[in-house]
């Protein structure tokens, strides 16, 4: 047993994560995204907002009822309905957990919640006393804590414990901390609220000025001992703290960072793909740790070194957040059996008979492409299984383009089942392919954003699409992958119109803040 303090990793990317601009998880991708989390390790994952939509509560139910060995937590405003509607999503998980907020800075409670900080008061430590009453594991977040008069603080913290809470979060809600002022907060805090000892004390910082780890850290080391992060640090506008970077600064600077976390780091960059591929939220080249550029050495001086020697130029191995160079590329010999232990290794479970859907997918590709990567193979997955049920799908497509010929599409495809066709002109191929289907669906969507992105080198490697669209409001994305970038892109588009097309036909959403 170390003798370090463990630091909770509380990991809300289905939850703040999923309030990204945009990301909308089907059931089955969420299921996905918390088998991988489980498997990561994470001591406590917020599953969602239960009283938001029949369909948030259905995903909290659903995890909290498969996954094991992690606390699963339902998210609440201060009220009764919230709070038992939270409960009944997760009350049937092994150690379930109630999350209820109430904001605490001035600006809130003036503009937003139009209460006095007496009510305010009395509103947080009823509701956790309710929360109480179902569980011995409640947390209460004072939103906007950071820009809270800190006393004020303090006696929320001081009446929600007696009230009940184990955990009492303080969060950096609009990222406007910094980490020597952040660190004294938290100094502060412990200082100054007398039963804070009662209860585990954590933190969950936005990244609005890029300093949300930065942040984490220097509270750590003033005594919080829950972290709340996201995979890839996803989250409401610029983002949460990542959980990759808290936990391989942890475990790389244990000299001055002298904790444990229960991460199991060499399925992190499974999770980062998983969680990349399903939100359609790409992760930028350059980000720490799982970005494509994390360990990749420009520089003639740095590859020699590195050659020479790891360290020179490596403060991770790379293999200890589990990447691997090569070892799980199949091709176009490859049979049932290969391919199953590799998506069982990607962290995928499937049944026969998706089993087969994927191998007819893979062989189709293996014969166009010598090598198929694990990302090809992903980008098939989600394709294949995680979609929800297509409305639209495609049935033939023919571009025509070059120098010299307008370039035009012909396109194909079945709605609910009836096949349907149209030609269009465009700018190029794809602006050709687009304009066709549009037609054929009839949509009102704008497109917000349209990306290629190559997976792994080569011509031949697999092109994924992702798109974003908007339609009265809805904000959707969508991804196709195939080697040939125009089936990908039109792939892509259908996948994002049947996404709009499920999202209007399930009831609306409440916001957190509604
Ligand atoms: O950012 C925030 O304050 C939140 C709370 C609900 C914890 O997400
Ligand atoms: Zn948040």
């Amino acid at each position: 047993m170390s003798s370090k303090d463990r630091i909770i990793i509380f990991d809300t990317t289905l939850r703040d994560g999923e309030q990204s601009p945009g990301v909308s998880l089907n059931m089955e991708e969420k299921l996905q995204i918390g088998r991988q989390l489980e498997k990561l390790g994470v001591d406590v994952l917020e599953a969602g907002f239960p009283v938001a939509s029949p369909g948030d509560f259905e995903g909290v139910q659903r995890l909290a009822r498969e996954i094991r060995g992690v606390q699963v937590a339902a998210l609440a405003r201060a009220n009764r309905k919230d709070i038992d509607t939270a409960w009944a999503a997760v009350k049937d998980g092994e150690n379930p957990r109630i999350h209820t907020f109430l904001a605490t800075s001035d600006i809130h409670l003036r503009y937003k919640l139009k209460k006095s900080r007496d009510q305010v008061l009395e509103m947080a430590a009823e509701a956790v006393k309710y929360a109480a009453k179902y569980t011995g594991n409640v947390e209460f977040s004072a939103e906007d804590a950071s820009r809270s008069d800190l006393d004020f603080v303090c006696r929320v913290f001081e009446a929600v414990i007696d009230a009940g809470a184990t955990t009492v979060n303080f969060p950096d809600t609009v990222g406007y901390a910094v980490p020597w002022d952040f660190a004294g907060m938290i100094r502060y805090l412990v200082d100054n609220t007398p039963n804070i000892h009662k209860a585990v004390l954590s933190i969950h910082t936005h990244n609005d000025l890029g300093l949300a780890t930065a942040n984490v850290l220097a509270a750590v080391d003033q005594g919080a001992r829950q972290v709340e992060c996201t995979v890839n640090g996803i989250g409401e506008r610029a983002g949460n703290t990542a959980m990759e970077e808290v936990v391989m600064a942890i475990r790389t600077r244990n000299d001055v960072l002298p904790y444990d976390t229960g991460i199991s780091t060499r399925q992190i960059v499974a999770a980062s793909r998983l969680v990349s591929l399903l939100t359609g939220m790409v992760v930028q080249p350059n980000k720490a740790i799982v970005g494509a550029n994390a360990f990749a050495h420009e520089s003639g001086i740095h590859q020699d070194g590195v050659l020479k020697e790891r360290t020179t130029y490596e403060i991770i191995d790379p293999k200890d957040i589990g990447l691997s160079e090569g070892s799980l590329v199949l091709g176009k010999h490859s049979g049932r059996h290969a391919l199953k232990i590799r998506i069982e290794e990607l962290g995928y479970q499937l049944d026969e008979e998706e089993l087969e859907r994927v191998f007819s997918r893979f062989k189709v590709l293996a014969d166009k492409k010598k090598e198929v990567y694990p990302e090809d193979l992903e980008a098939i997955v989600a394709e294949e299984i995680l979609r929800i049920p297509d409305r639209f799908r495609l049935t033939y497509l023919h571009v025509a383009g070059g120098s010299g010929i307008r370039p035009t599409a012909t396109v194909a495809i079945e709605i609910d089942g009836e096949e349907v066709s149209g030609v269009s002109m465009g700018a190029g191929p794809i602006d050709a392919a687009y304009k066709a289907v549009a037609d054929l669906v009839n949509t009102g969507s704008r497109l917000l954003r349209f990306t290629v992105n190559s997976i792994r080198g080569g011509t031949d490697a697999l092109g994924e699409v992702t798109v974003r669209l908007k339609e009265d409001g809805h904000v959707v994305t969508g991804q196709g992958a195939d080697p040939d970038i125009i089936t990908a892109s039109v792939r892509a588009y259908l996948n994002a119109l049947n996404s709009l097309e499920y999202i209007k036909s399930s009831p609306p959403r409440k916001n957190i803040n509604d």
